[in-house]
Formats: C-alpha cells, structure tokens, sequence
C-alpha cells in the first residue's frame, strides 16, 4: 500500500508539472498545418502532447485532450536521424560520408542543393541527404518493399513495438512529390541515387509515413540518447558511436535553416517533422518528443517549439549548461596507523561518483597536492558509480605510477567498477 501511494506521487509529479506546461500553451492558435500534402491538410489541428523517457526506461506522457497521449500519426522528417543510424549501422560513417556530408546547409528542407565539388547532400537531415540515405540501406539490390520493411522493423526495434504505415498518407504524398522527384533525380545525375527517382521516393515517402505516438517518438529518441540501448527493452539497437554521431548531427543540422538559433536558445539536438513533431535528445539523460500539427513558416510545430524552449529551460536541459565534473570525486583521504606487522601507518583515499577524465585528473592533483603521508595506500572505490573508458586508463595508470614511485597500492573495487 505505501509503495504504491509513493508510486502515484512520484508520477504525478512530472505528469503534474507536463501537462500544467500543456495548458499555458492551449491557446495558442498560430500557424497552419502542412497543405502540401492533401492527407496531413486535412488533418485535425487540435491534438498537443508531449513525452519524455529517460534512459532507464521510465516513460511521462501527458496530452491536452483525451486520447491526444495515443494518438499516432506519421513520422516525416523524425524518421531521418534514425534512417541515418540504419545506413551507418550498415555500411559504417566512412562509406555512408562518401555519399552524405554532416555539415549544416542552413536551408530549408526540401532545398534542390549538393555540395559544391563532392555533389554530395550536404547531411542526411535535408531531403536530398535522407533520400540518398534511405537508398543506402538494405544493399543496392534491394526492392522498395524489403528496404521500407527494413526500415520499419530497425523503427520498431528502437520503439519497443510493432509499428506500421500509414498508406493513405504515403499516396497522398507519392501523388505531389514534384519536389522530391526533383531532387532524386539531381541525385541520379551525380550517382548517389541507383533506383529510378519514383522508387527513391516511394521508399522514402513511406519511411516517413510510419506511424508513432509521441511516446513511441520519446523512446526512439532516448535509445539514441542511452548511447544505443533501447531503455526498456534492453536491446542494442544501434552502436554507441552511430548513437553519438547521429546526435551530433541532429544538433549541427536537425533544424535546418534555424539550426543555429535552435541550439542557441534550446539547446537540445532534435528533429522536426511537418506531421507537427519536434524529437530530441539530451545524450545520457533522456528523450523528448512533443506534437501538435500547425506550423511556422519554417515547417516546425509552433506549440511544440514553445514547449521544448520551456521544457528546456525549466528543466535545465540545454546541452550547454553543464554541471562541473568531477569536483569532488576524492570523497576523503585518511591515514592511521596499522598493527606492527604492517609496519606503520596506512593512507585510505576514498572516491564516488562517476570517474571521467574530469574526475580522475582530479583525484591525481589532489593526491599530490595533498602528499601521501605513507607508503602503504589503499584506493577505495566503494561510493564510485561508474568509471568510463578515460577514467579507467588513468586509474591504472595512476596506481602504476605510484607502485614505481614505491608505494604498495591496493584498489578495494567491491563492485567490480573498474575494468
Ligand atoms: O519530404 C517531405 O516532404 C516529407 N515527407 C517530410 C518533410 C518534413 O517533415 C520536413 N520537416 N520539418
């Protein structure tokens, strides 16, 4: 019983404080929803939600109006970033970046442009890099069918469900792709593209009629931001380095022309899509997805624009406020004195936290700062959460410096921390 009261109160408080965020935005009634493709012109204006999932797993969900939580619509432009994780996950970044470049373009979406002398899209989150990349996945022989199933199911994989596509929109859209067309064919010219341009676009178009709940957005996102590890299911969808890469380009390149004042003021990488979706990610921490269907003139959703600048603020998400690391990482340093057979004294330096670069070139200034008062030294990393890669080296490093140095260094390491 007392579980579960404490259960509801820990819920209540973030859905509680996600949908008061929801209200403050209900009246705002500016933009237009998308009209260039005559399925999402038609769509209801009405629906605003937003989710966050963290990277363990745990899902705050919260809509204005009954059942705008549930609500499914299509991917668009979201399925990008993930698209690009697929085509890396396969062919690897040195062969995928002979075909798409990650530099921001600081145009709009659909931009007819290439690179000036590699006449390669300038990055996979404009139309002319997402339709290279969708043909990069599933090999050259591929057929429209097998690569949309691919992506599909690699979309599921990081959902944590089955998800499915939205045909109506998907021929709605085929039936008004002059611009797409155009730009498969541009692509074609230069070699980027094998299939003939209708198919390059249908496959494309599909990718981005795959339908997800705003939910299903904010656990796509929080895998990418768990470094690749779906949060609940615990699968490894994608590596940590494709994780890493796909993100930092979603900060350089995910808002197109407004890239720049988007991670200026916003400060989280994300991608929007012209169904009224905006997903980001904070690498390490969580996914956040927000929906609602009417536009700015740039074909970002304007309550989920105002949501994600609030939510970014008042949850101290920018990217760019970082927390000092690794401060207090020597938790305390004592010495005392050891039975007779031990010779002496013995000096007990304590660590907790997380052990990063930050963290360990810490601890090691400090011992020498401080001195070690004997020749017997015991490394304690009993309170350490954590240590990743560079933390681990420079803790071996450190004990095999002071074993030459003539100390005798004993790591007490209960949870098997350190590597
Ligand atoms: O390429 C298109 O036109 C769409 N299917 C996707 C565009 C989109 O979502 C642009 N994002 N803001």
């Amino acid at each position: 019983m007392e579980e579960a009261v404490a259960h509801s109160m820990r819920d209540s408080m973030v859905n509680d404080y996600l949908k008061e965020r929801l209200e403050r935005l209900k009246d705002n009634s500016e933009g237009a929803v998308a009209d260039y493709i005559p399925e999402l012109a038609a769509a209801d204006d009405s629906p605003f939600s937003v989710a966050i999932c963290t990277t363990n797993g745990q899902v705050y969900a919260e809509g204005l109006n009954d059942g705008d939580v549930d609500l499914e619509f299509t991917i668009q432009s979201m399925s990008k970033p993930f698209a690009y994780a697929l085509a890396l996950e396969e062919r690897g970044v040195e062969e995928v970046a002979k075909y798409v470049g990650v530099e921001p373009s600081g145009e709009a979406f659909n931009e007819l442009s290439l690179e000036g002398e590699t006449k390669r899209p300038m990055n996979p989150m404009i139309n002319a890099g997402a339709i290279a990349i969708n043909q990069m996945i599933n090999g050259e022989d591929s057929t429209v069918e097998e690569r949309v199933e691919k992506i599909r199911q690699f979309f599921s994989k990081l959902a944590g469900r089955e998800l499915s596509i939205d045909e109506d929109v998907s021929t709605s859209e085929i039936e008004t792709s002059d611009r797409n067309l155009s730009i498969a064919h541009m692509l074609r010219s230069y070699g980027m593209v094998n299939d003939s341009a209708h198919d390059a676009v249908e496959s494309y178009t599909k990718q981005c009629s795959i339908k997800v709940t705003v939910s299903d957005l904010a656990m796509m996102a929080a895998t990418l931001a768990n470094g690749g590890v779906q949060p609940q299911t615990g699968e490894r969808v994608c590596g940590r380095l494709v994780a890493r890469h796909v993100q930092a380009v979603m900060a350089s390149a995910g808002m197109y022309n407004g890239a720049g004042q988007w991670m200026a003021t916003v400060g989280i990488p994300a991608k929007s899509g012209v169904s009224g979706g905006i997903m980001g990610t904070l690498p390490g921490r969580l996914g956040l997805a927000a929906f609602s269907p009417k536009l700015n003139e740039k074909g970002n959703s304007v309550r989920a624009k105002k949501l994600f600048q609030t939510l970014s603020w008042d949850m101290g998400l920018h990217l760019m406020e970082a927390e000092a690391h690794g401060r207090v990482c020597v938790r305390s340093i004592t010495s005392e004195e050891v039975p007779a057979a031990d010779k002496g004294i013995k000096t007990t330096v304590r660590l907790q936290g997380d052990i990063d670069f930050s963290a360990a070139e810490n601890f090691w200034r400090i011992i020498q700062d401080h001195g070690i008062p004997s020749k017997t030294l015991f490394l304690d990393l009993e309170k350490v959460d954590q240590v990743n890669a560079i933390g681990n080296e420079m803790l071996k490093e450190a004990k095999s410096r002071l074993t030459k140095a003539g100390y005798n260094v004993t790591i007490v390491d209960p949870d098997k921390v350190l590597k």
